[in-house]
């Protein structure tokens, strides 16, 4: 097991990466909070992973109250939050109590949103077991849960005491969600580390073929990356907006797709889309867009949204959250390695990118 830190004052937190639970007790003993703890998953995970995760925790002298909600993204709602709350009360749960999620970034978020709530905030701790979850969500803060069909719109920010990352519970993660999850490793690399990049294209298939050390090493990648980010800009004033690469066209595509599409999938087509506009404003070349191209093709991860239809990916992407006085914002590359926020008004040249998409 190694150990990363996000620094964030007095909300700075540890990150865990190791191949099994056997550290995960001594990890929460360290986080000086009380022995009463609820244990939010979803019906999947249960299946596989929370008897061990359970048996860590108690030999601890944990005492874990177990959750189990429905899986998917339908659940990522305030009547699962309601749940979560009647669960908390009727156990008696006080400030230092833990609430724990375990699963992939749908159970974390809701379960972040119950924590960050309950009692006016409570110990809050993210056991990851997808890969998006392990590279990207778990980290950072971001909680809520959809509402109204807007995905997201209620949340808040707020910080977990501990990650606990075991990169062997994605060995029981349904192939598909794998390649998705690539996608934001993806990103990692191309918005600030080429030499991160080039690592992920060189080892895909050892990503593939469960090889733990490359499992970590990525883990250490995607946290590092995305917590530095986090670090200098924690509330998305500015910089964390470089996250969102590739999300602008691929949430657009996300909605049309009516979420039959993986967030992954959407945001590999936007990372192709967005190295398209940047090669028609001459920011990059048509050499790096093909090296992105090759390698989410590598991966397994689809490059265009054939069949879809290029204006209502243009009209969709008006309800982005990046929107400023109505014109689009996009992160664009400058090389892989580099991102930059730019705003693009030319209707035009969106829509000649969006028609090599479709
Ligand atoms: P998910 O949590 O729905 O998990 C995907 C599927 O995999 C589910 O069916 C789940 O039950 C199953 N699963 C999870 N772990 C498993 C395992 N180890 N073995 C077998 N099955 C397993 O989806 P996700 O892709 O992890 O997360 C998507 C959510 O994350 C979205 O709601 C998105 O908005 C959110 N998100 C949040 C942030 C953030 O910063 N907070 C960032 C990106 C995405
Ligand atoms: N996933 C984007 C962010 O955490 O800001």
């Amino acid at each position: 097991m190694f150990k990363l830190n996000v620094s964030l004052g007095e909300r700075s937190y540890p990150i865990y990466v190791s191949t099994d639970f056997s550290d995960l007790g001594k990890a929460l003993s360290q986080a000086e909070i009380g022995k009463k703890t609820v244990l939010v998953t979803d019906e999947n995970v249960n299946l596989y992973h929370s008897d061990e995760c359970e048996k860590a925790l108690t030999v601890s002298g944990f005492e874990v109250h177990k959750l189990v909600i429905e899986a998917g993204e339908k659940s990522k709602n305030l009547d699962t939050v309601r749940r979560i709350y009647d669960f908390m009360i009727d156990l008696k749960l006080e400030r230092n109590s833990t609430i724990i999620a375990l699963g992939g970034g749908v159970v974390g978020d809701i379960t972040g949103f119950a924590a960050a709530t309950f009692l006016r905030g409570i110990n809050f701790i993210q056991i990851p077991t997808t890969l998006l979850a392990q590279a990207d969500s778990s980290v950072g803060g971001k909680v809520g849960v959809d509402f109204r069909g807007a995905k997201n719109i209620i949340g808040a920010f707020y910080q977990p005491k501990l990650v606990y990352v075991n990169v062997n519970t994605l060995k029981t993660l349904p192939l598909r969600e794998i390649k998705a999850g690539m996608a934001e490793v993806v990103k990692h690399g191309i918005i600030m580390d080429s030499e991160f990049f080039d690592y992920i294209d060189y080892n895909t298939n050892k990503i593939f073929n469960f090889d733990e050390s490359v499992l970590q090493y990525i883990t250490k990648m995607n946290c590092t990356i995305k917590g530095k980010v986090v670090e200098k800009d924690e509330k998305e004033s500015g910089l964390r907006a470089i996250l969102n690469f590739g999300h602008t066209i691929g949430h657009a595509i996300e909605s049309l797709s009516n979420f039959t599409m993986l967030h992954g999938e959407c945001v590999s087509i936007g990372m192709v889309g967005a190295f398209k506009l940047a090669e028609k404003l001459g920011m990059v070349s048509k050499e790096a867009t093909q090296k992105v191209v090759n390698v989410l093709c590598n991966i397994g991860l689809p490059v265009n949204a054939a069949g879809m239809s290029a204006n209502d990916i243009y009209e969709q992407m008006f309800y982005d959250k990046k929107i400023k006085n109505n014109k689009l914002v996009f992160v664009l590359p400058k090389r892989i390695g580099e991102v930059v926020l730019c705003e693009v008004s030319d209707r035009e040249l969106i829509k000649s990118v969006l028609d090599e998409l479709v």
